[in-house]
C-alpha cells in the first residue's frame, strides 16, 4: 500500500514527510489539522506504521521520535473526544449481565437492517469497501493487547484469536475470506485499496482499535470493545448475508458473513464472561474502561451507520 492522500494541512506535511524519510519531523510537529477528517488520516497513517506499513515508507520510521510525539498529540485528543462522548456511564451490577444489556440496550442506527431488506447493489459494494479497511485486517488490533494480559485472560483471547485467525490455515483467516470475497465482487480485495475513499466515521473506527490495542493502559477498554464488536456481530451478520444473497453478490461473500453467524454466537461469549470477565476479576479497576471500550464500539458504528444512511437517503 502507498501512503494515503492528505486530506489538509497536516496530513500533507506528515505524508510528504514520512515519503523522504526526512531526518527531522519539526514542520509536522508545529502544523495543527485543518479538521477531524485532517487529523484522523494522519493518525490511521501513523498507525499503520506499526501494521503493514507503506511501501513508499522506509520501516526505520515505525519508533521515529518525533513521529511517535506526534502521534501521543493526536490520540490526546482523540482520547478526550471518545471520553466526552461516553460521559463515564458505566452501570453497576454482575458483570457479564450488565455488559450484555448495556449493549442489548444501547439503541442504534442499523446498516444491516438495511442491506437485509431495502440497499441497492451499489450501496452494499460502497459499504464492503468502507469494511475491508478493517476487515482485510481483522483481528490485528486485537493481537496488540494479548501480551499485556493476566494468563487466564490471554489464554480465552487466543481461543477467540485462533479462531479469527484460520485455525492455523491461512486460507480460512477471516480477512482472507473477506479478501476473497472482494475479489469475486469485482473490488480490490489489497489491503487499504479504499482508504482515499472512506469518511471520517470509518477512520475513527478504525482508530479506536488501534489506540486501544496499543496501549496497556487500555487493555479494559480494548476487551470492552471486543465484547461489543462479538456482541453486535451474529445477528447483523445474518442480515448482511440474506441483503447480498438477494442482491446476488457471490456466494464467498455472503459465505463471509454466514460465517459469522454462528463463529460470534460463541465468541460473544467468550469475550463477555471468559475473557472481559477474567480480566474484571483479576483486575476490577478496569471495569469502568471495559464499558468505556463497549460505548465506543457502539457509538462509532451508529454513527457512521447514521452518515451512510442519510447519505443512502438523499
Ligand atoms: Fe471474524
Ligand atoms: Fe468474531
Amino acid at each position: 500500500m502507498l501512503t494515503p492522500k492528505g486530506r489538509g494541512s497536516l496530513s500533507d506535511v506528515v505524508f510528504e514527510l514520512m515519503r523522504t524519510s526526512a531526518p527531522t519531523f519539526g514542520p509536522a510537529l508545529t502544523t495543527l489539522a485543518d479538521d477531524d477528517d485532517d487529523l484522523h488520516i494522519t493518525l490511521w497513517a501513523l498507525y499503520e506504521l506499526h501494521y503493514r506499513g507503506f511501501e513508499d515508507v522506509s520501516d526505520d520510521l515505525e519508533w521515529h521520535p518525533e513521529l511517535i510525539d506526534l502521534r501521543r498529540s493526536l490520540e490526546t485528543n482523540f482520547e478526550h473526544v471518545l471520553r466526552d462522548r461516553w460521559q463515564e456511564n458505566s452501570p453497576e451490577g454482575d458483570f457479564a449481565e450488565t455488559l450484555f444489556h448495556f449493549v442489548e440496550n444501547h439503541d442504534g442506527a442499523s446498516l444491516a437492517s438495511h442491506v437485509q431488506r431495502d440497499a441497492d447493489v451499489e450501496q452494499a459494494l460502497e459499504l464492503l469497501r468502507m469494511r475491508s479497511i478493517y476487515h482485510l485486517k481483522e483481528s490485528d488490533p486485537t493481537a496488540w493487547v494479548i501480551p499485556r494480559l493476566p494468563n487466564r485472560t490471554k489464554a480465552a483471547l487466543m481461543e477467540l484469536q485462533f479462531d479469527e485467525y484460520g485455525y492455523g490455515d491461512p486460507s480460512r483467516l477471516h480477512a482472507e475470506l473477506f479478501a476473497r470475497g472482494m475479489n469475486l465482487s469485482g473490488l480490490r480485495a489489497e489491503y487499504g485499496a479504499y482508504i482515499d475513499d472512506v469518511p471520517l466515521e470509518v477512520l475513527e473506527q478504525n482508530n479506536a482499535m488501534s489506540l486501544f490495542g496499543l496501549h496497556r493502559r487500555f487493555r479494559g477498554a480494548a476487551l470492552g470493545h471486543l465484547a461489543a464488536f462479538e456482541i453486535t456481530s451474529s445477528i447483523p451478520s445474518r442480515k448482511m448475508a440474506q441483503g447480498f444473497t438477494r442482491l446476488g453478490l457471490p456466494a464467498e461473500m455472503v459465505g463471509y458473513y454466514t460465517e459469522h453467524v454462528e463463529a460470534d454466537a460463541v465468541h460473544e461469549q467468550l469475550a463477555v464472561r471468559t475473557i472481559a470477565g477474567s480480566l474484571v476479576e483479576e483486575e476490577p479497576a478496569v471495569r469502568g474502561d471495559v464499558f468505556f471500550g463497549a460505548f465506543s464500539c457502539l457509538d462509532l458504528e451508529d454513527r457512521f451507520a447514521r452518515r451512510m444512511l442519510t447519505e443512502w437517503a438523499a
